[in-house]
């Protein structure tokens, strides 16, 4: 059983994760209308992602017998100024998803709540890879410019990203 602070606190960061769902989705379908495949392909991957962390948080609370609360989702912005701008944005949304972590690891600690902090170790891990990998995009992007001329190349880096995304998470689920 977990506090009634510590439950509300989860349905915020379910809020938050699905949010993030929601804000790639249209990014990716903003990726694609702009003929960026490679990179829409990356934010429909980056989207599923997020709806997956939002369950694992629904299901943590039922199974420690709180109440998940299905989040009202705010819409996201549907165009974006290039594709600099837009990763610039995920990276500080996922900045803002870990310094929520952090916040619900510091809620856990000060409730003497082990079960939670156990629980929320995998995002810890999660949220330094997923920073990591989003500044390595943007170095990337700021490495190869983003005039109309880089585009292409952008995208190319992109498809190179998600084959490896792709293998990597093929051997995880083969070990
Ligand atoms: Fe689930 Fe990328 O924050």
């Amino acid at each position: 059983m977990i506090s009634k602070t510590m439950e509300n606190a989860l349905n915020t960061q379910i809020s938050l994760e699905g949010y993030a769902s929601f804000l790639y989705l249209s990014m990716a379908s903003w990726c694609d209308k702009e003929g960026l495949q490679g990179c829409a392909a990356f934010m429909h991957r980056q989207s599923d992602e997020e709806r997956q962390h939002m369950l694992r948080i629904f299901h943590y609370i039922s199974e420690v017998d709180g109440h998940a609360l299905a989040p009202a989702i705010a819409q996201p912005p549907h165009s974006f100024e290039s594709v600099h701008k837009l990763f610039e944005q995920v990276y500080a949304h996922e900045q803002k998803v870990t310094a929520s972590i952090n916040e619900l690891l510091s809620l856990a600690y000060k409730d003497n709540d082990h079960t939670t902090l156990n629980f929320l170790q995998w995002y810890v891990t999660e949220q330094r890879e997923e920073e990591a990998l989003m500044r390595g995009i943007l170095d990337r992007i700021k490495l190869i410019g983003d005039g109309p001329m880089s585009l292409y190349y952008i995208d190319k880096e992109m498809e190179k990203i998600n084959k490896a995304e792709l293998a990597a998470e093929a051997a995880e689920s083969a070990a």
